[in-house]
Protein backbone atom coordinates (compact mmCIF):
# COMPACT_ATOMS: atom_id res chain seq x y z
CA UNK A 1 0.00 0.00 0.00
CA UNK A 2 1.41 3.14 -1.18
CA UNK A 3 0.95 6.84 0.50
CA UNK A 4 -0.23 9.12 -2.52
CA UNK A 5 -1.20 12.60 -2.52
CA UNK A 6 -2.60 14.26 0.22
CA UNK A 7 -6.47 14.76 -0.83
CA UNK A 8 -7.73 16.93 1.76
CA UNK A 9 -6.61 18.76 5.37
CA UNK A 10 -9.52 19.04 7.74
CA UNK A 11 -9.50 20.48 10.62
CA UNK A 12 -8.05 17.07 12.96
CA UNK A 13 -6.82 14.92 10.38
CA UNK A 14 -5.48 14.54 6.43
CA UNK A 15 -6.44 12.58 4.15
CA UNK A 16 -4.28 10.48 1.39
CA UNK A 17 -4.96 9.23 -2.16
CA UNK A 18 -3.34 5.59 -1.76
CA UNK A 19 -2.34 3.27 -4.90
CA UNK A 20 -5.86 1.20 -4.54
CA UNK A 21 -8.57 3.31 -6.01
CA UNK A 22 -10.91 2.03 -3.25
CA UNK A 23 -8.71 2.92 -0.43
CA UNK A 24 -7.58 5.91 1.41
CA UNK A 25 -5.33 6.44 4.34
CA UNK A 26 -5.88 8.96 7.15
CA UNK A 27 -3.52 10.70 9.23
CA UNK A 28 -5.04 12.42 12.24
CA UNK A 29 -3.35 15.63 13.44
CA UNK A 30 -2.88 17.03 17.24
CA UNK A 31 -4.57 20.30 16.26
CA UNK A 32 -7.71 21.17 17.93
CA UNK A 33 -10.20 23.72 17.37
CA UNK A 34 -13.25 24.86 18.48
CA UNK A 35 -16.88 27.27 17.51
CA UNK A 36 -16.05 26.89 13.78
CA UNK A 37 -12.69 27.11 13.67
CA UNK A 38 -12.42 30.13 15.66
CA UNK A 39 -10.74 29.02 19.24
CA UNK A 40 -7.24 27.05 17.80
CA UNK A 41 -4.89 25.03 19.92
CA UNK A 42 -2.82 21.78 20.39
CA UNK A 43 -3.80 18.93 22.52
CA UNK A 44 -0.22 17.15 22.48
CA UNK A 45 -0.88 13.22 21.74
CA UNK A 46 -4.30 13.66 20.37
CA UNK A 47 -3.85 12.30 16.74
CA UNK A 48 -2.40 9.02 18.27
CA UNK A 49 -5.33 8.72 20.89
CA UNK A 50 -8.17 9.47 18.82
CA UNK A 51 -6.46 6.96 16.06
CA UNK A 52 -6.09 4.07 18.48
CA UNK A 53 -9.61 5.10 20.21
CA UNK A 54 -11.64 5.49 17.26
CA UNK A 55 -10.55 2.31 15.65
CA UNK A 56 -11.05 0.17 18.78
CA UNK A 57 -14.87 1.79 18.99
CA UNK A 58 -15.32 0.93 15.28
CA UNK A 59 -13.75 -2.64 15.31
CA UNK A 60 -16.72 -3.22 18.07
CA UNK A 61 -19.44 -1.56 16.16
CA UNK A 62 -18.06 -3.98 13.18
CA UNK A 63 -17.89 -6.67 15.45
CA UNK A 64 -21.97 -6.33 16.32
CA UNK A 65 -23.08 -5.69 12.67
CA UNK A 66 -22.46 -1.70 11.97
CA UNK A 67 -20.81 -1.09 8.50
CA UNK A 68 -17.87 1.29 9.23
CA UNK A 69 -14.63 2.68 6.65
CA UNK A 70 -12.21 0.91 9.02
CA UNK A 71 -9.68 -1.18 7.25
CA UNK A 72 -6.19 -1.41 9.16
CA UNK A 73 -4.55 0.33 11.48
CA UNK A 74 -1.07 1.16 9.55
CA UNK A 75 0.74 3.32 12.24
CA UNK A 76 0.03 5.49 15.89
CA UNK A 77 -1.48 8.16 13.23
CA UNK A 78 -2.71 6.85 9.89
CA UNK A 79 -5.18 4.63 9.25
CA UNK A 80 -6.12 2.53 6.38
CA UNK A 81 -9.83 3.57 5.55
CA UNK A 82 -12.61 2.70 2.77
CA UNK A 83 -12.83 5.21 -0.21
CA UNK A 84 -16.23 7.06 0.87
CA UNK A 85 -18.01 10.41 -0.41
CA UNK A 86 -18.85 11.59 3.13
CA UNK A 87 -22.60 12.87 3.48
CA UNK A 88 -22.78 16.04 4.32
CA UNK A 89 -24.81 15.92 7.43
CA UNK A 90 -23.33 15.60 11.23
CA UNK A 91 -25.47 12.96 12.70
CA UNK A 92 -25.26 13.96 16.90
CA UNK A 93 -27.57 11.46 19.43
CA UNK A 94 -27.86 12.76 22.56
CA UNK A 95 -28.88 10.89 25.81
CA UNK A 96 -28.29 13.94 28.43
CA UNK A 97 -28.83 17.44 27.72
CA UNK A 98 -25.59 19.16 27.50
CA UNK A 99 -23.76 21.62 25.07
CA UNK A 100 -25.86 23.57 22.26
CA UNK A 101 -29.12 21.73 23.32
CA UNK A 102 -29.35 22.05 26.90
CA UNK A 103 -28.48 25.62 25.67
CA UNK A 104 -31.40 26.01 23.16
CA UNK A 105 -33.73 24.14 24.90
CA UNK A 106 -32.41 26.13 28.68
CA UNK A 107 -32.43 22.60 30.23
CA UNK A 108 -29.61 21.88 32.99
CA UNK A 109 -26.20 20.38 31.76
CA UNK A 110 -26.69 16.72 33.26
CA UNK A 111 -30.23 16.49 32.67
CA UNK A 112 -31.49 13.13 31.19
CA UNK A 113 -33.81 13.40 28.36
CA UNK A 114 -36.83 11.52 28.64
CA UNK A 115 -36.23 10.03 24.63
CA UNK A 116 -33.11 9.84 23.17
CA UNK A 117 -32.39 13.20 20.63
CA UNK A 118 -31.50 12.52 17.18
CA UNK A 119 -30.09 16.04 15.65
CA UNK A 120 -28.62 16.57 11.87
CA UNK A 121 -26.54 19.60 10.93
CA UNK A 122 -25.79 20.55 7.50
CA UNK A 123 -22.12 20.25 7.08
CA UNK A 124 -21.29 23.51 5.68
CA UNK A 125 -18.44 25.50 7.59
CA UNK A 126 -19.27 29.07 6.16
CA UNK A 127 -22.84 28.50 7.55
CA UNK A 128 -21.83 26.87 10.73
CA UNK A 129 -22.87 23.64 10.54
CA UNK A 130 -26.71 24.53 11.02
CA UNK A 131 -29.46 22.90 12.45
CA UNK A 132 -31.37 20.77 10.06
CA UNK A 133 -34.60 18.74 9.94
CA UNK A 134 -35.60 16.04 7.41
CA UNK A 135 -37.37 17.96 4.63
CA UNK A 136 -34.84 20.38 5.09
CA UNK A 137 -31.86 17.69 3.90
CA UNK A 138 -34.37 16.34 1.48
CA UNK A 139 -34.36 19.72 -0.13
CA UNK A 140 -30.77 20.33 -0.34
CA UNK A 141 -30.51 16.31 -1.18
CA UNK A 142 -27.96 15.70 1.16
CA UNK A 143 -29.69 12.53 1.33
CA UNK A 144 -32.87 10.94 0.25
CA UNK A 145 -35.59 9.44 2.83
CA UNK A 146 -34.15 5.83 2.43
CA UNK A 147 -30.28 6.75 3.20
CA UNK A 148 -31.53 9.02 5.93
CA UNK A 149 -33.95 6.09 7.66
CA UNK A 150 -31.11 4.00 7.57
CA UNK A 151 -28.56 6.42 8.70
CA UNK A 152 -30.95 7.32 11.55
CA UNK A 153 -31.51 3.16 12.46
CA UNK A 154 -27.34 3.15 12.51
CA UNK A 155 -27.02 5.89 14.62
CA UNK A 156 -29.45 4.19 17.70
CA UNK A 157 -28.11 1.40 17.12
CA UNK A 158 -24.51 2.40 17.69
CA UNK A 159 -26.07 4.21 20.69
CA UNK A 160 -26.89 1.17 22.25
CA UNK A 161 -24.00 -0.44 21.38
CA UNK A 162 -21.59 1.75 22.15
CA UNK A 163 -23.29 3.42 26.11
CA UNK A 164 -22.99 -0.44 27.07
CA UNK A 165 -19.56 -0.81 26.05
CA UNK A 166 -18.95 2.09 27.70
CA UNK A 167 -20.94 1.76 31.10
CA UNK A 168 -18.52 -1.20 31.88
CA UNK A 169 -15.42 1.27 31.94
CA UNK A 170 -17.35 3.43 33.84
CA UNK A 171 -17.98 6.32 31.68
CA UNK A 172 -21.15 8.04 30.80
CA UNK A 173 -22.12 8.22 26.65
CA UNK A 174 -23.73 11.91 27.14
CA UNK A 175 -23.74 12.96 23.74
CA UNK A 176 -22.00 11.90 20.25
CA UNK A 177 -21.27 12.99 16.24
CA UNK A 178 -21.42 10.79 13.58
CA UNK A 179 -20.83 10.86 9.77
CA UNK A 180 -21.65 7.90 7.30
CA UNK A 181 -20.15 8.11 3.81
CA UNK A 182 -21.18 6.25 0.34
CA UNK A 183 -19.04 4.11 -1.14
CA UNK A 184 -18.27 3.74 -4.67
CA UNK A 185 -20.87 0.98 -5.12
CA UNK A 186 -23.96 3.47 -2.77
CA UNK A 187 -23.38 1.48 0.37
CA UNK A 188 -23.59 3.54 3.41
CA UNK A 189 -20.69 2.95 6.21
CA UNK A 190 -19.66 4.71 8.90
CA UNK A 191 -17.06 6.75 8.17
CA UNK A 192 -14.80 9.87 9.86
CA UNK A 193 -14.32 9.23 14.10
CA UNK A 194 -15.66 8.37 17.01
CA UNK A 195 -13.42 9.82 19.66
CA UNK A 196 -12.93 12.69 22.39
CA UNK A 197 -13.29 14.98 19.68
CA UNK A 198 -16.74 13.79 18.57
CA UNK A 199 -18.29 12.26 21.87
CA UNK A 200 -19.08 13.54 25.06
CA UNK A 201 -17.76 11.52 27.78
CA UNK A 202 -18.61 11.62 31.58
CA UNK A 203 -16.81 9.80 34.26
CA UNK A 204 -19.84 7.80 35.48
CA UNK A 205 -18.73 8.01 39.22
CA UNK A 206 -17.46 11.78 39.72
CA UNK A 207 -18.76 13.52 36.39
CA UNK A 208 -15.37 14.45 35.65
CA UNK A 209 -15.94 15.65 31.98
CA UNK A 210 -13.47 13.23 29.78
CA UNK A 211 -13.70 14.84 26.40
CA UNK A 212 -12.94 17.89 24.00
CA UNK A 213 -15.33 20.16 26.37
CA UNK A 214 -11.99 20.77 28.57
CA UNK A 215 -10.59 22.20 25.82
CA UNK A 216 -13.30 23.68 24.47
CA UNK A 217 -14.46 25.37 27.92
CA UNK A 218 -10.67 25.84 29.23
CA UNK A 219 -11.25 23.48 31.58
CA UNK A 220 -7.50 22.33 31.93
CA UNK A 221 -5.90 18.79 31.89
CA UNK A 222 -6.82 18.24 28.45
CA UNK A 223 -4.49 15.85 27.43
CA UNK A 224 -4.79 14.14 30.82
CA UNK A 225 -8.77 13.49 30.20
CA UNK A 226 -7.80 12.43 26.37
CA UNK A 227 -5.16 9.63 28.42
CA UNK A 228 -7.61 8.49 30.71
CA UNK A 229 -9.99 7.51 27.88
CA UNK A 230 -7.54 5.65 25.63
CA UNK A 231 -6.34 4.11 28.89
CA UNK A 232 -9.96 2.75 29.71
CA UNK A 233 -10.91 1.55 26.62
CA UNK A 234 -7.23 0.19 25.40
CA UNK A 235 -5.63 -0.19 28.56
CA UNK A 236 -2.80 1.56 28.44
P1 LIG B 1 -23.14 20.36 20.71
O1 LIG B 1 -23.84 20.16 22.02
O2 LIG B 1 -22.11 21.43 20.74
O3 LIG B 1 -24.13 20.54 19.57
O4 LIG B 1 -22.35 19.01 20.39
C1 LIG B 1 -23.00 17.76 20.31
C2 LIG B 1 -21.99 16.65 20.14
O5 LIG B 1 -21.35 16.75 18.88
C3 LIG B 1 -20.87 16.66 21.17
O6 LIG B 1 -20.61 15.32 21.55
C4 LIG B 1 -19.69 17.23 20.45
C5 LIG B 1 -19.93 16.85 19.02
N1 LIG B 1 -19.48 17.87 18.08
C6 LIG B 1 -18.57 17.53 17.09
O7 LIG B 1 -18.11 16.40 17.01
N2 LIG B 1 -18.21 18.49 16.19
C7 LIG B 1 -18.69 19.75 16.23
O8 LIG B 1 -18.32 20.58 15.38
C8 LIG B 1 -19.65 20.09 17.25
C9 LIG B 1 -20.21 21.47 17.34
C10 LIG B 1 -20.01 19.12 18.15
Amino acid sequence: MKKLEQLYEGKAKKVFKTDDPNLYIVDYKDDATAFNGLKKGTIEGKGVINNRVSNHLMKMLEKNGIPTHLVEEISERETIVKKVTIIPLEVIVRNIAAGSLAKRLGMEEGTKLGHTVLEFCYKDDALGDPLVNEYHIYALGAATKEELDLIADYAFKINQLLSDYLKDLNIELIDYKIEFGKTPDGTIILADEISPDTCRFWDSVTGEKLDKDRFRRDLGNVEGAYHEIMKRLLGE
